[in-house]
């Protein structure tokens, strides 16, 4: 299959292309090259066969339109966004030009491209999106595909408007589209901005390692290579015009995650002092929803899709993955707002 995938240089991105060429697939990458994006999470498909890369802003229809004409895919697989939540509370706008009109955009170049095709029923437009849509939990319960959308960030707000953009393409124009909803993911290739690389990073520089709040609030923590696999198995085999919800059936506090990333580094790269000495507790971020819990029955009885590893599994292999990559991690270091407090407001 061709398929193309937008932001495939970010996080998540680069591990479906590094899966789907993997698995014989086609991949045509676009990507704006925005601060979060690192071509070097790329460097072990760069020269495949199959594989190529357009710098491309998903804003820009013209473009767009271009490359569906030039490429010809038979699916789009669309994670290009702003992902930052505390980025979305100093500055909105960006996550409201990509993620709202840069979908839009997006879908209007891929249902005029799929009319010209003479609307090819396997085709298929696949968001990807986040649970953070759903808004926030109490200490019960989990979200399911029928749980009503509730964002309480701008960042989950223009997710949630972005997965309403693909719906009503579908349900309007007869667009083929299947969406997925995401619980927090982790791994190798993670920009340092996010909790678990700056956990780490600090952790190994000797700086202090800020939780938010008291470090109560709870996650479903998803291993990235298995969000890869989950992603690659829904655009195959998910039915058109359904949502499916994929969770790591792995929930932790914050505080717990920190609390097991120092344990791991006490053993892997021992210091005279426990790096939990290092631990902090910081303004927590206003908004901060408690906890994201994901029901996976749908995905589990009806794709056969589960995880493949625990968490303590997973954030072994991303600690180790850091370690090991530092050339990486620093290079990423010197961009804007790195390391910096982001997202007090106020
Ligand atoms: N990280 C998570 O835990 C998580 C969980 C669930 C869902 N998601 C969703 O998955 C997707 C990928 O998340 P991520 O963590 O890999 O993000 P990321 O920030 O690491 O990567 C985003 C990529 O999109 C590109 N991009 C941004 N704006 C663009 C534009 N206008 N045109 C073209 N490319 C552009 C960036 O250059 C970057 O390479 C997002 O849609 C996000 O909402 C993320």
């Amino acid at each position: 299959m061709k398929i193309m995938v937008t932001g495939g240089a970010g996080f998540i991105g680069s591990a479906v292309v590094r899966q789907a060429i993997r698995d014989g697939h086609e991949v045509v990458n676009v990507d704006a090259l925005t601060y979060a994006a690192c071509l070097a999470n790329l460097e072990p498909v760069g020269n495949a066969k199959g594989y190529v890369f357009e710098k491309a802003d998903i804003c820009d229809a013209p473009v767009m339109q271009a490359l569906f004409d030039k490429h010809k895919p038979d699916a789009v697989m669309h994670l290009a966004a702003e992902s930052h939540v505390d980025r979305s509370i100093d500055g909105p706008q960006a996550f409201m030009q990509t993620n709202i009109m840069g979908t839009f955009t997006l879908l209007q170049a891929a249902l005029s491209y799929w009319n010209a095709a003479g609307r090819p029923e396997g085709f298929r437009f696949h968001h990807i999106s986040t649970d953070e849509v759903y808004g926030t939990l109490g200490d019960e319960g989990q979200f399911s595909e029928d749980t009503p959308y509730a964002p309480n960030s701008p960042y989950s707000a223009s997710k949630a408007a972005s997965d309403h953009l693909v719906r009503a393409w579908g349900e309007t124009y007869g667009l083929p589209f299947v969406l997925t909803n995401c619980s927090n993911n982790y791994g190798p290739y993670q920009f340092p901005e996010k909790l678990i690389p700056v956990v780490i990073l600090n952790a190994l520089a000797g700086k202090p390692i800020p939780v938010y709040g008291e470090g109560l609030n709870v996650r479903d923590w998803l291993y990235v290579e298995d969000h890869a696999d989950a992603l690659l198995t829904v655009l195959q085999k998910g039915e058109n015009a359904r949502t499916y919800n994929i969770g790591g059936e792995n929930e932790a506090r914050n505080i717990d995650i920190v609390t097991m990333i120092c344990g791991l580094l006490d053993e892997l790269r021992p210091k005279e002092a426990p790096y939990a000495d290092q631990i902090t507790n910081v303004t927590d971020r206003p908004g901060h929803d408690l906890r994201y819990a994901i029901d996976p029955e749908r995905i589990r009885t009806e794709l056969g899709w589960r995880p493949s590893v625990t968490l303590d599994q997973g954030l072994r292999k991303t600690v180790e993955w850091y370690l090991a990559n530092e050339d990486w991690w620093r290079a990423l270091q010197e961009r804007q707002g790195v390391g910096e407090r982001l997202g007090k407001v106020g």
